[in-house]
Formats: C-alpha cells, structure tokens, sequence
C-alpha cells in the first residue's frame, strides 16, 4: 500500500530531536524524501543515518537567510523539488515583561519569527514551480495564553500563529494550491518540556511548579497531526490553527 505521503519531498527544521525528529521519522515512513535540517549536526547525521535513503541531514540556522538559500537548493538540486515545509525549530526563551531583555526577546523572534518567515518565503517560490505545496509551522498554546513567563516565547509563537493566516490567504487568493497551517501543542514530552521542568524547579517559571494540569503527549502524536496537515487528506485545511493540548488552553 503506498505511504501517505508517497514521493514527496519535505524539509523538516529542527530535525535533530524532539517533535522534529518523530516527524522526520514518521514522513519517511509514509514515503517522503525528507530534508532534515538543525544546528546540532551530530545528533541529526545520526537519526538521517538510522532514519536510511529516505532522509538527508543538512546543516541549517533557520534565522539566516543564506543557510535558508542552501537547503532549498539541495531540496530542488537533490530532491527534485519541495511539496512540505515544516518550520518547527524552536527556543524557549523566558522571562516576563519586566525581566525580559531586547536580546532576550531578539533571540525568540530571530528562531521562530524570522526563521517561520524565511522558510515561508523561499518556500512558496519553489512549491510554486512544483504546482503545490503544504506548509506547517509549529505554534504553541503560548499564542492563545497569557504566561508571564514566558514573554519572548509567547509573542514569538503568537507572531508564528498570525503569519501562517496570512500566508494561507495569500496563497488562497492567488490560487496557488499552497496551504499554511499551524500546530499548537500543549505540554509534549521533550527536551524543551525538560528545559521548562527545570526552569520551574529555579523558580524561574513559576506557573509550572505543581507541573502540567493535562498531563502530557509525546511528539510522535504531534507529529501525526503534521502528517495529517503535510498529506492530501487535509486538502481544505488552511489557514487552520491545531490545538494538541488535552484541553489545557481552554479551562
Ligand atoms: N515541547 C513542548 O512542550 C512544545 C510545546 C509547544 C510548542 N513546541 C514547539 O515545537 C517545536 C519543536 O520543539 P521540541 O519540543 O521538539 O523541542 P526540542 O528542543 O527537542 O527541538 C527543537 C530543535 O530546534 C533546533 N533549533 C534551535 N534553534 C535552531 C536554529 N536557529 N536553527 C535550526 N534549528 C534550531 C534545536 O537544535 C532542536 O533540535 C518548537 O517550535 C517548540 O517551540 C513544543
């Protein structure tokens, strides 16, 4: 039975570990030809090695725009095209808006702003060519909530929600059959989860002391919702905001 995502080609950023990672794997599973793309080299050769001829690790800082220029061209030059984007690296960066520094907030926004940006951009001129596409930025319930804490953070993924509409619209009135949604998990069980574990035990966020209220999912069920956005099964989903929070943000 053919994949999901038979013979397509997608590039994941933030390959390297967490949500990223399980999608990867999962995409390669379903028949893509997956660019995986970090800053940690060696821990994304390694899962592009277990992962087999499906997956290619490149390096890639997804807040410069010349790394951005060289992945899409292994992506058209290697691949044969781009059909997926799935701008996922993050950062946590906390502090609250008294705490909070303009590198503090520039850091936050450089990754996942500027990054989501980027990626859209060159994105949609070689999804174009190839007639179609799907993109996917990673959110997060940050942009629905008010957390004190975690100020960078929130307006960051808060800028990441808004972009992805009007990408979508703009893509929906040209008639590019080009999709831009985004994903918006709750508490997942990775290394950022680790990192604000510890952040709470110094105080430095202060909400997540007692620990998540709903528990919490591990990535590869956020990387099944991308899956699902990634395939033509959600070819009328668009500009859609995906809430994976076992009703966290909502209470
Ligand atoms: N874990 C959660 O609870 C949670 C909740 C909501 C949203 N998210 C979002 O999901 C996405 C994936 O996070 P995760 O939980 O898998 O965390 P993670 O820390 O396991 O993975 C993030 C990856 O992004 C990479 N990265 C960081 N800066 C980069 C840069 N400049 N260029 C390229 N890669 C870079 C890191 O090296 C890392 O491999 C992030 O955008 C995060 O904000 C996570």
């Amino acid at each position: 039975m053919p994949g999901r995502l038979e013979g397509k080609v997608a590039i994941v950023t933030g390959a390297a570990s967490g949500i990223g990672a399980a999608t990867a794997r999962l995409m390669a599973r379903e028949g893509a030809w997956v660019l995986m793309t970090d800053v940690q080299d060696a821990a994304g050769e390694a899962l592009a090695r277990e992962i087999g001829k499906a997956a290619k690790f490149v390096h890639h800082d997804v807040a410069e725009e010349a790394d951005w220029k060289a992945v899409m061209q292994v992506a058209t030059q290697d691949l044969g095209g781009l059909d997926i984007l799935v701008n996922n690296a993050g950062v946590l960066v906390y502090g609250t808006i008294e705490s909070s520094t303009v590198a503090d907030f520039r850091r936050a926004h450089a990754v996942m702003v500027e990054g989501t940006f980027l990626g859209c951009h060159h994105a949609l001129r070689e999804m174009r060519k190839g007639g179609g596409g799907s993109i996917i930025n990673l959110s997060s319930i940050a942009a629905q909530l008010g957390q004190a804490h975690l100020l960078p953070y929130s307006a960051a993924k808060g800028a990441v929600r808004s972009l992805t509409k009007s990408v979508a619209v703009h893509c929906q009135m040209h008639k590019y059959n080009i999709r831009c949604n985004s994903v918006h998990p709750g508490p997942i069980h990775t290394a950022m989860f680790e990192d604000v574990k510890i952040a709470s035990q110094k105080h430095l966020l202060p909400e997540f002391q007692k620990g998540s209220p709903v528990g919490r999912a591990n990535p590869e069920e956020v990387a099944n919702m991308i899956l699902y956005l990634a395939s033509d099964e959600s070819k009328f989903v668009n500009g859609a905001e995906m809430v994976i929070d076992n009703a966290m943000s909502v209470q």
